[in-house]
């Protein structure tokens, strides 16, 4: 008796675990949209996407042809709201986001609340998983 509780505990939570992974999952299905979107969205701009200067799906750093680093995305989660020198403000990473539309893509920047915007912070933020909060930290 006490063992077969054990057995049904066990797999109940086999089968939570089987779930959130499951394409089903809002949360999973947005992280998964997002990453399309990095990949394929040009928000109406010049057909650039977010991939062409975030390689890697985002993790890794790269350089633009005028030399200026482009940060690797892998702790981006972790260290924003920060303070944007040119912004002269602090800037959260949906901010950062519309930003990145706007001057690299040249883009439509999507209004706060926009799906598509979501999935993205929310691919972005699924980057940093695990990783302690670092405000004032640096880009990895
Ligand atoms: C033309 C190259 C280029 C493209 C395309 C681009 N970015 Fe960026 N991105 C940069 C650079 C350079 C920075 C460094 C900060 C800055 O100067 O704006 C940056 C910074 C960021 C950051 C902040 C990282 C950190 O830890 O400080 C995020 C998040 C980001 N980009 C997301 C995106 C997303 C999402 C897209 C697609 C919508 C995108 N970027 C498209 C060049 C690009």
């Amino acid at each position: 008796m006490k063992f077969s509780k054990k057995a049904a505990l066990f797999s109940a939570v086999l089968l939570s675990a089987s779930l959130s992974a499951h394409a089903g999952d809002p949360l999973q299905s947005a992280i998964q949209d997002g990453k399309q979107a990095f990949s394929h969205e040009t928000f109406g701009g010049k057909g650039k996407t977010c991939d062409a200067c975030h390689s890697n799906d985002g993790v890794g750093p790269g350089k633009l042809p005028n030399g200026k680093a482009i940060p690797s995305l892998s702790n981006a989660a972790a260290i924003f709201p920060r303070f944007n020198p040119k912004a002269k403000k602090v800037v959260t990473l949906e901010d950062q986001i519309r930003a990145c539309v706007k001057n690299a893509l040249q883009g439509t920047p999507p209004e706060a609340g926009n799906e598509k915007l979501t999935n993205i912070a929310a691919y972005i933020t699924s980057l940093s998983q695990g990783k302690p909060i670092d405000m004032g930290g640096k880009p990895e």
